[in-house]
């Protein structure tokens, strides 16, 4: 099946609860080429809204940290564990994202077989890795998620958004140190690839609320 497919699939899916509350499930954005594949949470309401990842507030951050790290959002791929948006923004619980990235995430990085996966924050990393990890401890150590991919964890955008004064700083210095350490590993294993255009990618030119 090729990814356009599994999208198709996916805007039809109805198979747990979550769906209710959402407007839609949201996909993936970027190039299914990506030997870097960066797996966020789930959508948030921005995200809801325009059916795009990463498009709101951590979205903005994570392209500010993704150009420093010499990437842009086009040139990578970018996803979620879950695909629709639990009512009032919750965290999705174990058993949720368990089910919905069985669903679908998993079959996203089967089409895509990505070099490197960057899991962003402690969901993403308990579905990735394990649930004994903890963000604080282990992010920016390398593992094997069960598919076999190469992950590295980091710390979610959202998480950022929520720091003030030094802890700010060092934070976002760990995000870049990590965003960096992912793309060299993919550069090793993918060489040439351009990880990088010219401009960001201005995500609201390219996409319209949905309802
Ligand atoms: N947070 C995420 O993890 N993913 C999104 O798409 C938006 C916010």
């Amino acid at each position: 099946m090729e990814l356009d497919e599994l999208g198709q699939a996916l805007s039809q899916c109805r198979s747990c609860p979550l769906r209710q509350d959402a407007l839609g499930p949201v996909g993936w954005f970027g190039n299914p080429q990506s030997p870097i594949v960066f797996v966020g949470e789930g959508p948030g309401g921005v995200e809801d809204e325009y059916g795009c990842p990463l498009i709101g507030p951590s979205g903005q951050l994570l392209d500010k940290a993704l150009w420093a790290a010499k990437m842009t959002r086009d040139r990578v791929l970018t996803t979620n564990v879950i695909k629709c948006r639990p009512k009032g923004n919750r965290t999705p619980d174990v058993a949720e994202a368990d089910f919905c990235a069985k669903q679908w995430l998993d079959r996203e990085l089967a089409i895509i077989q990505p070099k490197v996966i960057v899991a962003l924050g402690g969901v993403a990393m308990h579905y990735l890795g394990n649930k004994d990890m903890r963000i604080t401890r282990d992010r920016g150590q390398w593992f094997r998620t069960e598919q076999g991919f190469d992950c590295l964890a980091t710390y979610h955008p959202a998480y950022l958004l929520r720091l003030y004064g030094r802890d700010l700083v060092k934070a976002k210095w760990d995000v870049f140190y990590d965003l960096e350490a992912a793309r060299k590993r993919a550069e090793e294993l993918a060489p040439g690839y351009q990880f990088m255009s010219e401009a960001k990618v201005d995500l609201f030119k390219l996409y319209q609320k949905r309802r």
